[in-house]
């Protein structure tokens, strides 16, 4: 019975959902949480201090004590800024891999359910209408073909001037969604009552459109 709406928006990986949140959130005037940034942030956090990437507890004690402030855009883990490190596909594998352990996914909890502020809250994710808000007002999964996701990605690294190898993304990426998809706990499946949404044939701002459009005219709860 917290008042406070939120947009829910899951999906495997570059099926969009970081950019299609981030404007839907704009143009609502809404806060934005990207919750995959956290478990990247408990990745590289643990990446940095050496820790043993076995040990599920000394992990989770990492996730629920990040030093992590949001500037904007801009995040900060302790003094270092880190916007950019916590984008490399080493530290989403690594993520993706800690993400799979109860004991982090509940040190991320709390922290995720404080985003939720007046006026509004876009979350962006695997599990946010599934368990992190499952009384969204509208939960959206966002889709598109393993083809058309690696293109994506390739481009972005080709834009920031990174090389990438069409191969190796296609085959990281097929392994992160087996990883997501399978897990024991909070595995990516769509909520129930979750908009489905395949992008493969649409640009950006298409799906932005349709997701408004959902939110415009969403049932009264
Ligand atoms: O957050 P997620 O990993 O799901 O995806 P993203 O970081 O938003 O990256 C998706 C990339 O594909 C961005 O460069 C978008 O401009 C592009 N794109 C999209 O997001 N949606 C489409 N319908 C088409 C392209
Ligand atoms: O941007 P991209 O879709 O590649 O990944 P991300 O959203 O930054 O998330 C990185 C990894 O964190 C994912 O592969 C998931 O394993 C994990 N994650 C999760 O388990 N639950 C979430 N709500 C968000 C991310």
């Amino acid at each position: 019975n917290n008042p406070v709406p939120v947009i829910t928006i899951d999906g495997p990986t570059a099926s969009g959902k970081g950019t299609v949140a981030h404007k839907v959130a704009d143009r609502l005037g809404f806060h934005y949480l990207d919750s995959g940034a956290l478990y990247r942030l408990a990745a590289l956090s643990a990446l940095r201090r050496g820790a043993d990437l076995n040990d599920e507890h000394a992990l989770a004690k990492l996730a629920e004590h990040l030093p992590v402030r949001f500037d904007g855009p801009v995040i900060m883990l302790a003094n270092e800024n880190v916007t950019e490190a916590i984008r490399a596909e080493e530290v989403g594998n690594l993520a993706s891999k800690i993400a799979a352990l109860p004991a982090v996914r509940q040190a991320l909890f709390a922290l995720q359910l404080g985003f939720r502020k007046a006026p509004g809250l876009v979350a962006d994710g695997r599990d946010m209408g599934t368990v992190i808000f499952p009384h969204a007002k509208l939960k959206v999964f966002l889709t598109a073909s393993t083809e058309a996701r690696a293109q994506r990605r390739y481009k972005q690294l080709i834009d920031k001037g990174i090389s990438a190898n069409m191969e190796d993304l296609l085959s990281d990426l097929k392994a992160r969604d087996d990883r997501d998809t399978h897990r024991a706990i909070a595995p990516l499946v769509p909520a129930e009552g979750a908009h489905l949404l395949d992008t493969s044939n649409m640009t950006a701002d298409q799906a932005i459109a349709e997701v408004l459009s959902w939110y415009a005219h969403r049932a009264p709860k």
